[in-house]
């Protein structure tokens, strides 16, 4: 024991070291996916069927446009007219709030590495569990999800917010307002039968998977699962020009090779954007400006966003969030959890030095659709930001304006044309006849 203590001691006090370039991802490090699947998953992510007031799909703030976001800091979900920039809030729905964080990205969802989803992990992989999941629904987790991207999608759909609706708009707020979420009856039930009454989407259904031999057997779980597996071919990205330097058939430009020897040396950003995925899926409290609603839990009010710590309570976690995978970066603006910079360049410079970052926030960077709500709470209380900048445990690194240049330039070397422009792309309709979000 003493012996490994001295030794971790050893390496820390060394200061950031050269790391390694990871191995090249391969097809071992993906689940292998149906194409016929992937085909009837594409349909139900462009389909505003799946929420409450038919207005909202998952390619609303999940766009390849966007980089398979929304281009916004902050979504509107529910409550929202039209897509991007151009999303405005509808006058006679207006949605109660804004989504309290930047929409995620959407690549190598199908890598088999991947165990913790959301900004906050708080969908995980657990092998105790009989789902094989930690997820905040625990009992009412149900089982037969095909992996934890599936299970995913359970989430939006029950989110007023994001997909469902308020109060009584429709059948499926309401169920989930009585929490009723599973059985006969229960808010995943009432979307499969919207899905089980369009015969595109049964015949569809009874073709792709054995199981299912009348429309009544359409299952929720069936419907995430062809969602997890457009999503996992749509998006898999591993063939940009990074990943012809991992496995060694090419050089990066000269800027973009400054950028990555930086990277993986005196900037350390490998020591959490690590592996080929370039996160190392654990949570870090970068001293993000919090802008929004925030994530009070129901008993309480406040618009602060704490992170890891409302999943796991402990003091270590708070304002920590996940470290994203950089795959596409570029394309995925605005960055941080709540989207607070629309520039990289300014991102990664504030990045390098959280704290001092955080008295100099310009909130000019942020792109928000027009709607009469208080974003700023927390920004405009000192004592606020400083617990913000309190949590922060990282040194500052020293880059100079030319080295973010180079760091910038080897990002942007992460983007990937194959996983921009999608493999199915864009349906031109969906079998429920409603409109496909197009910017
Ligand atoms: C109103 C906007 C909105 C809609 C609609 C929406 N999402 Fe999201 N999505 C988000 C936001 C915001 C997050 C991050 C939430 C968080 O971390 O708390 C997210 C996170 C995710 C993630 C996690 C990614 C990761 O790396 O952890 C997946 C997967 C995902 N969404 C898929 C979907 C699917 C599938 C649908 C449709 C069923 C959907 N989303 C509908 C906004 C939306
Ligand atoms: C101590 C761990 C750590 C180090 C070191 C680190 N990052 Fe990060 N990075 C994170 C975390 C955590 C986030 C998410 C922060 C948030 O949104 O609250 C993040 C976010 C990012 C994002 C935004 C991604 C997005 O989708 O919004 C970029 C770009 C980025 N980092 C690049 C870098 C670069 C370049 C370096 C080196 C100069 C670096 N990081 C060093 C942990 C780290």
């Amino acid at each position: 024991m003493r012996n490994i203590l001295v030794y971790i001691f050893f390496i820390t006090s060394m200061g950031p070291v050269a790391a390694e370039l990871p191995a090249p991802l391969t097809n071992d490090d993906f689940r292998p996916v149906s194409i016929k699947e992937a085909s009837l998953g594409q349909l139900l992510f462009y389909d505003p069927v799946l929420s409450g007031n038919k207005e909202v799909a998952c390619a609303t703030c999940h766009h390849p446009k966007f980089g398979t976001g929304d281009g916004l800091s902050l979504s509107i979900g529910d409550g929202g007219k039209g897509i991007g920039l151009d999303r405005i809030v509808d006058q006679s729905n207006l949605p109660e709030q804004r989504v309290p964080r930047n929409a995620q990205p959407l690549f190598n969802l199908g890598a088999k590495q991947i165990r913790i989803l959301f900004h906050d992990g708080r969908v995980e992989v657990d092998i105790s569990r009989p789902s094989g999941l930690r997820t905040p629904l625990e009992e009412e987790m149900v089982n037969g999800f095909a992996s934890i991207v599936s299970a995913q999608t359970m989430f939006p759909v029950l989110s007023g917010d994001e997909m469902a609706g308020h109060y009584s708009e429709n059948e499926i707020s309401e169920a989930v307002r009585r929490g009723t979420l599973t059985g006969d009856g229960g808010a995943w039930d009432l979307i499969s039968k919207r899905v089980r009454l369009i015969p595109e989407y049964a015949d569809q259904f009874m073709k792709v998977y054995d199981h299912i031999t009348k429309p009544s057997e359409i299952e929720f779980t069936d419907i995430s699962n062809a969602i997890a597996a457009f999503m996992e071919f749509e998006w898999r990205s591993d063939t940009s020009p990074y990943d012809a330097v991992l496995s060694g058939k090419n050089t990066l430009p000269r800027l973009a090779d400054k950028g990555l020897k930086l990277f993986y040396g005196e900037a350390g950003c490998v020591s959490c954007h690590s592996g080929a995925l370039l996160t190392d899926q654990d949570f870090h409290a970068m001293g993000q400006p919090q802008l929004g609603p925030g994530k009070a839990a129901r008993f309480q009010n406040h618009s602060r966003d704490e992170g890891r710590f409302r999943v796991t309570g402990l003091d270590a976690d708070k304002y920590a969030f996940r470290t994203p995978s950089l795959r596409n970066v570029a394309l995925t603006g605005p960055w941080g959890h709540a989207g607070a910079f629309s520039n990289l360049k300014s991102f990664v410079s504030a990045h390098a030095d959280p704290r001092a970052a955080l008295i100099d926030y310009d909130r000019s960077g942020v792109i928000l659709t027009d709607f009469n709500t208080v974003d700023w709470a927390i920004m405009d209380n000192p004592a606020e930001v400083q617990a913000i900048a309190d949590a922060v445990r990282i040194k500052p690194v020293t880059v100079s304006s030319d080295d973010v240049l180079a760091l910038v330039a080897f990002l942007e070397n992460l983007t990937d044309t194959a996983a921009q422009n999608g493999r199915l792309g864009i349906p031109k309709s969906v079998p429920s006849g409603l409109k496909v979000p197009t910017p």
